[in-house]
């Protein structure tokens, strides 16, 4: 039996929060240790939206750094940019060519834009390029360029992989069995952390915990955490605080039971679990945050780390393109 692909890519579209956290980057680094992983940067999806060279480059190199920090290991995992792999485009083109456009039209980040437009009196397609268009197609290239099977992402996601999908089947239809069918890996549990202000936690919204902001910042974030105004001695649901909310992903099991109870028995003050939480992500990311400051002070390091991966990468994507240019004939 060949071992499993699990590949997943991040956009560096702004500098990662404890949601990209706990939604995408600590379940990718788990399934790193069952299957083979390949994870890559994005920045091709990025340019979509992000217009300015040096913050385009620069958010790259942030994503890189924030994972490499958090533990990713380099020589274990395929790790690499998106546009070092010049196979991708020429893929995402050849897909295109199966792609119904329908498909596209339906997709939810192209038709909530179109929506937004419609709603605010404008033409639907106003301030829509091509790209943002097409942003599902250049996806089913990264993940099928690399037979993945397994694709952990974000829920809001989900729709990218069935798009894959499908496309993968019209593809196979024509030529044969040559592209694997990814599954989507979402987790359930974590799939809304809320942010300060109880929304999910979005860079749109400004309402992020950072991950690795200096401990006083974290602090005053964690603080600002809006909570209903019970009193202290008064019971509290934890399900619906969104201090509990965060505070469940990181404390140990035994320790969630604990604080449930002294949310339901009352006498806590939403003040002292804020304090607990501060700590535990002082914990959790105060080691990693050096790592981060240490890997963003040497781009020429995080260079060299993303093109040795570009390499390894590309012994896989070349062969596979090869295959497909042969099987639609454009050899
Ligand atoms: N669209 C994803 C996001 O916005 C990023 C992404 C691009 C991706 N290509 C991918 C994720 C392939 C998984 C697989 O987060």
């Amino acid at each position: 039996m060949s071992i499993k692909i699990s590949l997943t890519g991040i956009k560096p579209s702004g500098t990662p929060h404890i949601g990209n956290y706990l939604g995408m980057i600590r379940p990718a680094l788990e399934l790193a240790k069952q299957y083979q992983a390949l994870y890559f940067i994005a920045d091709y999806h990025a340019l979509t939206t992000v217009k300015d060279g040096p913050t385009l480059k620069r958010l790259t190199y942030d994503v890189a750094a924030t994972w490499l920090a958090l533990g990713l290991d380099p020589d274990k995992v395929i790790f690499y940019r998106q546009s070092d792999i010049p196979e991708v485009m020429e893929f995402t083109w050849i897909l295109a060519c199966f792609t119904s456009k329908g498909l596209l039209n339906r997709a939810h980040a192209y038709k909530d834009a179109v929506e937004e437009n419609i709603a605010a009196g404008f033409s639907p397609d106003e301030g829509i390029n091509a790209g943002l268009y097409s942003y599902p197609v250049l996806m089913a290239a990264d993940i099928l360029l690399f037979s993945s099977h397994y694709v952990p992402v974000g829920q809001d996601q989900k729709q990218h992989i069935e798009i894959a999908r499908d496309i993968a089947l019209t593809f196979n239809n024509n030529y044969g069995d040559i592209l694997t069918l990814p599954e989507a890996v979402i987790r359930e549990e974590v799939m809304t952390i809320p942010g300060v202000d109880g929304r999910k936690m979005s860079k749109s919204y400004d309402n992020v915990i950072p991950m690795f902001a200096p401990a006083n910042v974290l602090k005053k974030t964690v603080m600002r955490i809006v909570t209903d105004s019970r009193r202290p001695e008064e019971p509290k649901d934890p399900d619906s605080d969104n201090v509990f909310s965060v505070y469940r992903h990181f404390a140990p099991p035994e320790e969630v039971e604990r604080m449930r109870q002294r949310y339901l028995n009352g006498g806590l003050a939403y003040s002292e679990i804020k304090g607990e939480l501060y700590e535990l992500l002082e914990v959790t990311f105060s080691e990693a945050r050096n790592k981060y400051n240490a890997l963003m002070s040497d781009w020429e390091y995080l260079e060299q780390v993303l093109l040795q991966g570009a390499e390894k990468a590309r012994k896989i994507s070349k062969p596979m393109l090869e295959k497909i240019r042969a099987a639609v004939g454009v050899e």
